[in-house]
This record gives C-alpha cells, sequence and structure tokens, in this order.
C-alpha cells in the first residue's frame, strides 16, 4: 500500500508534465481526481489495511491526494493564464491590419500664398529680403515722406513701442533700409509680418504684406503695368482684367490702387466685390523723387515703382473666403483644407 502511493504520486506527476491543454488536463482529473479515479480507489482500499496501519497510510494517502490536487490547480492556472495571454495578443496585433496613418502638418494657407507670391516675382528676377518687424520711426514714416503730424499718418494706427519705436504698420520701410545700402538697379520684394490696431472681419491687428520695388533708369509706369499683370495673371491663373484708380501715397507720385476684375464672378458683380465687379488688390506708385533724396539716389537720373500688397487678401481671394480671422483661430479643421 505504501509503494502504491509512491508510486501513484510519481505517476501523476510524470502524468501531468504531459498535459498541455485544458482539455487534457480534465482527462487528468477525471483518471486520478475524480469519483472513481485513482486516488479514491485507493482511499476505499484502505479499508482492508490491519487496523494499527490505519492511522499512518491514512495520513500519508491524504497528503498524496492534496498533492496530486495542488499540482491540478497549479497546472490550470497556468493553462488559463497562458491562453488569456495568446487570445489578448491574437486580438490586440492583427499584421494584416493597414497601419495607421501619422498626421501629417501642413503649411499655413497664408504662408503658402505668400510663398507662391515670393515665387513668382523671383520668377521675373526680383531678389527676397527682410527685415524687423520692430521698426523705427524714421524707417516706417519718415524716409518714407510721412513726418510727424503728416495727415497721411492717420492711414496707420499704429502700435507704439516707444516714441520712436513703433510696430511697422506696412512693409514699405524695407524700400528705405535696401536702398540705403545698394545701388540700382535694383528688384526686390519683402514680405513680413505687419501690424495695425484693427479687427474686424476682414482686419487683423497682424496680417502680412509683401513690398515689392524696382529702381533704374528709366523705368515707367508702363514697367509697372507689365509686371503687376504678369503677376496678376499667374497668381489667380487667369487673365484677369487690371484698373488703376489714382490714390495717394506721400511714398510714391503718382499713386494708384490697383484692382482685378473680380475672381468670383469675372465682373458680374457678386457678394464678394459689392457688386462692383472689381476687387482691390494692392497700392503702388512711381517712387517719390522725395523717398530717393533721402537715401541719396540722383532722382534725375534714377526711376522707379513699387507696390504693396496684403498677403491674407489674396488668400481670401483666391480661396473664398470672407472672414479673415478664421486664418488666426488654429482651428485644424479649417487650416488643413489647404
Ligand atoms: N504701404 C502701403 C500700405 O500699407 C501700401 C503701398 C502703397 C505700398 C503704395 C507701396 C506703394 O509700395 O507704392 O497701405
Amino acid at each position: 500500500m505504501e509503494q502504491e502511493l509512491v508510486n501513484l504520486r510519481t505517476k501523476a506527476g510524470q502524468q501531468l508534465a504531459t498535459v498541455e491543454d485544458i482539455s487534457q488536463l480534465e482527462d487528468f482529473r477525471i483518471q486520478f481526481l475524480g469519483r472513481k479515479g485513482q486516488c479514491s480507489t485507493i482511499m476505499k482500499s484502505l479499508g482492508k489495511v490491519p487496523i494499527e496501519d490505519k492511522p499512518r497510510l491514512g495520513q500519508m494517502a491524504n497528503s498524496v491526494k492534496k498533492e496530486i490536487e495542488s499540482l491540478y490547480d497549479e497546472k490550470r492556472q497556468l493553462l488559463l493564464s497562458n491562453t488569456a495571454s495568446s487570445s489578448s495578443q491574437n486580438d490586440s496585433i492583427d499584421l494584416t491590419l493597414p497601419g495607421r496613418k501619422p498626421e501629417t502638418g501642413k503649411l499655413h494657407p497664408v504662408t503658402q500664398i505668400m510663398n507662391e507670391v515670393c515665387a513668382i516675382f523671383e520668377s521675373l528676377g526680383f531678389s527676397v529680403a527682410e527685415g524687423p518687424d520692430v521698426e523705427h520711426d524714421h524707417y516706417n514714416f519718415e524716409a518714407l515722406n510721412i513726418p510727424a503730424h503728416h495727415p497721411a499718418r492717420d492711414m496707420h494706427d499704429t502700435f507704439y513701442v516707444s516714441d520712436s519705436i513703433l510696430l511697422r504698420t506696412h512693409t514699405s520701410p524695407m524700400q528705405a533700409r535696401i536702398m540705403e545700402t545698394r545701388q540700382p538697379p535694383l528688384r526686390v520684394i519683402a514680405p513680413g509680418k505687419v501690424y495695425r490696431c484693427d479687427s474686424d472681419i476682414t482686419h487683423n491687428p497682424m496680417f502680412h504684406q509683401v513690398e515689392g520695388f524696382l529702381v533704374d533708369r528709366d523705368v515707367s509706369f508702363a514697367d509697372l503695368k507689365g509686371v503687376l499683370t504678369v503677376f496678376t495673371q499667374k497668381m489667380f491663373d487667369k487673365e484677369l482684367e487690371l484698373r488703376f484708380r489714382p490714390s495717394f501715397f506721400p511714398f510714391t507720385e503718382p499713386s494708384a490702387e490697383v484692382d482685378i476684375a473680380c475672381v468670383i464672378c469675372e465682373g458680374k458683380g457678386c457678394r464678394v466685390c459689392k457688386h462692383t465687379g472689381w476687387l482691390e488688390i494692392l497700392g503702388s506708385g512711381m517712387i517719390d523723387p522725395e523717398v530717393f533724396k533721402m537715401v541719396g539716389y540722383d532722382p534725375e537720373v534714377y526711376s522707379g515703382f513699387a507696390f504693396g500688397l496684403g498677403i491674407e487678401r489674396i488668400a481670401m481671394l483666391k480661396y473664398g473666403i470672407d472672414d479673415i480671422r478664421l486664418y488666426y483661430e488654429n482651428d485644424l479643421r479649417f487650416l488643413s483644407q489647404f
């Protein structure tokens, strides 16, 4: 009997080692621990052993049975946790599924238009120059023939940093900065941010302009017209009629505001062009001799034209957007469309 119990313990251990899944484990349970299993058979045969051996053999039989039960429990836990982790692995990784696309960033629509404007002028031989956003009163106004108390200063709602330092209200100061340091012939564009204390659906306190100017001998208004015609055709991908309206800027003489036939209705009249058929896109003119004198150019020798255009305005026209503030609310649903 004693030997039988030892054999049973060994046999159970060996057999359990070959069990690989829950259904084999169930067979094992029935075979060893079931009602008619080997443990209960041995327990039953305890009735036949001599009375003096009963306590010792009974104890031994009990502990063998407990041992087999705990081996069984251990194995069961092991098999269950294996199947749980392998099935959760199967659930979470399906190698045949397409990967998740990472969101790619894009250039802001204003930056895109800015790059496009610059590329068009570069193709016409203009070089690009950038200047400071925080500017001297001198370059923003004085050097452009706008002295203190000149009524033209009214057009600019200026953010002042101090009496003589301000946030530039336009990119035109780059005319003076460049002409001061270089000699003609010059063909330059200056893109950048400008600031005015103004905010409504068509005005933002910060916006972008591109300044352009060309200085050489014998430059005429026809050259200005030619350059701007090529620019608008390339920018809007169609031959749009241009209209020059006499205007006034202290740093150009004569000055003109330039309109294009409405890109939306092509001149028929719509909400965007306020039923005029025309859209104003830029200010321009022949550089004033006073500006030349201030930078030391001889106005008898040199002439030139200049223009300044608003990037947001062009972007609004190109994309048919009527509220400038959308560009600066950082709403990705809006921005990712471009
Ligand atoms: N600086 C002007 C503005 O911001 C725009 C402008 C008008 C620029 C005429 C020019 C120009 O170069 O010739 O309103």
